[in-house]
């Protein structure tokens, strides 16, 4: 994959290969991330940030890891203080801000969103989330966390068992993380949710043509030699109704006795976050939070890494990150 002006709409665009790329740039950004060195590759370039749903961990770190790339940042945050909220369109909005961008990461609660507004765009743009549909960078993260953790553990991604549980129908990061999973050989899932809630047939179809074993099932079973367990959030946001979200809330939880009585002990605990912490939700408990398989901040620390990775060869700088380096 060509990735210089390209944008990030889709874990479909990559291959086993271009995953390699980003994880490797990944890998080279730790000491930048860490401030150990200071690059100011993309000096004087501009991020246009643009999330029109509300978001903590992929906002901010696509603002910072920009930033430490020696970039600045343009925010606009939620639907009612953007033009959009005046009937403009998203072609519109895309051609008038690709003019005051290098490249734009954008966050939309419709699914699709993100591409149509790609079109109006003149600079790269990289989906943030686009509703039910899509979380890329989101999948690229947790897909190297998986492969940091696991490897700690002498494994690899191939022939592993992971365990999804909770609201896989609206929840766009377990839909990109299982298409790009698709990519490795002889995985097993384990998909656990209420029915109602089940992982839709289009990502089921891509599992079970690369001739993954899927089960499918709405009981925590069938996990106790699982390498991953997945946990998501009731997505309420994308229900009808409050009302509806609450009937399934409180169904699926983790914490530290559901997790020793069916997971196995190095089982690696996975969340994107948020974690729904209100009591009636819950479904990943604090009581795991000392528990060293817990590698929820992990992941979230990682998708500086990721994020940096994803500029530096969108704006094809990857191979100049070193020649601009200045001092600390
Ligand atoms: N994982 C994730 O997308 O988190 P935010 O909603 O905080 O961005």
């Amino acid at each position: 994959m060509n990735f210089t002006g390209s944008n990030i709409l889709s874990v479909e665009q990559f291959d086993i290969d271009s995953i390699q790329t980003i994880f490797t740039i990944a890998d080279r950004m730790q000491p930048y991330a860490r401030r150990q060195k200071r690059t100011k590759v993309l000096d004087g370039a501009i991020l246009g940030n643009l999330f029109f749903e509300p978001s903590t961990r992929t906002r901010v770190s696509f603002g910072t890891a920009f930033n430490l790339l020696g970039g600045e940042v343009r925010e606009t945050t939620g639907m009612e203080s953007s033009a959009l909220a005046k009937g403009e369109s998203l072609y519109d909005t895309a051609r008038v801000l690709s003019s005051y961008s290098d490249v734009i990461a954008m966050r939309h609660p419709k699914s699709g969103s993100v591409a149509e507004f790609a079109e109006g765009s003149r600079v790269p743009v990289i989906n943030g989330g686009d509703g039910a549909n899509e979380h890329p960078t989101q999948a690229l993260l947790d897909l190297y966390t998986i492969k940091k953790e696991l490897a700690y553990h002498g494994h690899g991604v191939d022939g592993m068992h992971i365990c999804m549980m909770g609201d896989l129908k609206f929840g766009r990061t377990v839909h990109s993380l299982s298409r790009l999973l698709a990519m490795y050989k002889d995985i097993r899932f384990t998909l656990i949710s209420p029915r109602e809630l089940a992982m839709p047939d289009s990502v089921l179809e891509v599992l079970d043509q690369a001739g993954h074993h899927v089960t499918v099932t709405d009981q925590v079973s069938g996990s106790s030699d699982a390498d991953i367990v997945y946990q998501t959030r009731i997505q309420q946001e994308r229900f009808t109704t409050p009302q509806e979200a609450d009937m399934y809330r409180g169904k699926f939880r983790l914490n530290s006795e559901i997790y020793t009585k069916h997971y196995k002990p190095n089982t690696v605990i996975m969340h994107p976050l948020p974690r729904d912490s209100r009591a009636e939700a819950n479904e990943l408990d604090n009581d795991l939070n000392q528990n060293p398989n817990l590698a929820i901040f992990r992941q979230a620390d990682n998708g500086v890494l990721i994020r940096m990775a994803l500029f530096a060869l969108t704006l094809g700088v990857a191979d100049q990150i070193e020649k601009y380096e200045c001092d600390v």
